[in-house]
């Protein structure tokens, strides 16, 4: 463990803006964490913790000691008639153990193959793709909570696990994930409801072709970060209340749109930005995406300011048009290496 100074963190986010760390350290094992907070107080440094790097936006020069978790390990603890219980280290890539359950008959996960990643910030925004968030495969989280400044366990229902969200994005600098347990069947039970999935999965309804099926959607339409640098969907799809979904439908009868269980109405904000003549559409370096409007995509070696211009051009004719204020998807850190809001249109 070897904190190094003066680091490009350009390879560490996946939508590869311009971005120096003062301070760079690599933690391998949990019990580093403790050690390198010490450290960093000692130094009078803030701490900034990294994961895949697949939903931030970073500033072009960060002071502060940048914590890139990369512990690794993938352990089957439990196993049952139903159930199989793994045990997997944050630093592990999340499509590859995707891929790794279905080959070990593990099943649940299936539908979120392919999200760039790491497994320890899939608890954070509580991943989801294709009617699945991965909440509901979660025992517990391990941690280690700088509050208490000890190591625990939240259990999956002290997470409050909600649409991109749990607890760990209302406390951002709490928690460090360092293991996440998974509850997995061990007898499958697809699930074929979103959009036009159970087509593509046909007659073969076995995970295998489910996650394969998956994969080819995703590929179909969304960017690969390594050609078009980007975050995934950029802002999150809004949740209006019925009574505002009523006046848009009678204007835009089109609008796809998802009732939730509250009766408020979540609305596709990536046919809100197509609508909004943003699809294909670049600000000099920044764009959203040709095949999916919802998808910024870094043409250019930009850097944050280049992306905050053309994320709020969006937000103000999507606003303009529609009367809906988008709220981005990614998180956004200061200078200093500290989560910060995002502002308002
Ligand atoms: N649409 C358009 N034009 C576009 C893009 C979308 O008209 O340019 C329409 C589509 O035709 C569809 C609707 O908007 O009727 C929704 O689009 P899509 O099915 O592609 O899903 P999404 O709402 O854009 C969400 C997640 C994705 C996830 C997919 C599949 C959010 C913010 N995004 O996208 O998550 O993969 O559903 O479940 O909830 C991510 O978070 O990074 C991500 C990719």
């Amino acid at each position: 463990m070897q904190i190094q100074q003066h680091v490009s963190l350009h390879e560490f986010n996946t939508l590869a803006l311009k971005s120096v760390a003062s301070h760079f350290v690599r933690i391998q094992n949990a019990n580093e964490i403790p050690q390198v907070l010490e450290q960093a107080n000692s130094l009078g440094l803030s701490v900034m913790v990294l994961s895949g790097g697949s939903n931030v936006l970073l500033p072009a020069q960060i002071e502060a000691l940048v914590m890139y978790m990369d512990i690794q390990g993938i352990e089957v603890v439990n196993e049952d008639d139903q159930y199989i219980e793994i045990d997997v280290a944050a630093g592990e890539n999340w499509h590859e153990f995707v891929c790794k359950t279905t080959e070990m008959g593990a099943y649940g996960l299936q539908n979120l193959a392919l999200i760039p990643g790491k497994v320890g910030a899939s608890p954070v925004q509580n991943i989801g793709a294709y009617g699945v968030e991965v909440g509901e495969f979660i025992r517990w989280v391990s941690v280690y909570d700088r509050n208490l400044a000890e190591f625990r366990t939240i259990s999956a229902e002290d997470c409050h696990f909600s649409y991109r969200h749990s607890i760990f994005k209302d406390e951002p600098n709490r928690y460090i994930i360092h293991q996440v347990r998974f509850k997995l069947l061990k007898k499958p039970d697809l699930k074929l409801d979103y959009g036009d999935l159970k087509q593509a999965v046909g007659d073969l309804k076995t995970p295998a072709n489910l996650q394969q099926q998956v994969i080819q959607i995703r590929q179909s339409k969304l960017p690969q970060p390594a050609e078009y640098p980007n975050v995934g969907s950029f802002f999150k799809n809004p949740i209006i209340s019925a009574v505002e979904f009523e006046r848009l439908k009678s204007v835009h009868p089109q609008l796809p749109a998802y009732p939730q269980a509250n009766g408020q109405v979540k609305v596709a904000a990536g046919w809100l930005i197509d609508q909004a003549g943003w699809k294909g559409k670049r600000l000099d370096k920044v764009g959203m995406f040709h095949k999916q409007a919802l998808v910024l995509v870094n043409y250019a070696d930009a850097d944050l300011d280049d992306v905050i211009q053309t994320y709020h051009a969006v937000q103000v004719d999507v606003k303009q048009q529609f009367d809906i204020a988008l709220e981005p998807e990614p998180v956004l850190y200061n200078t200093q290496g500290h989560i910060s809001t995002h502002s308002c249109v």
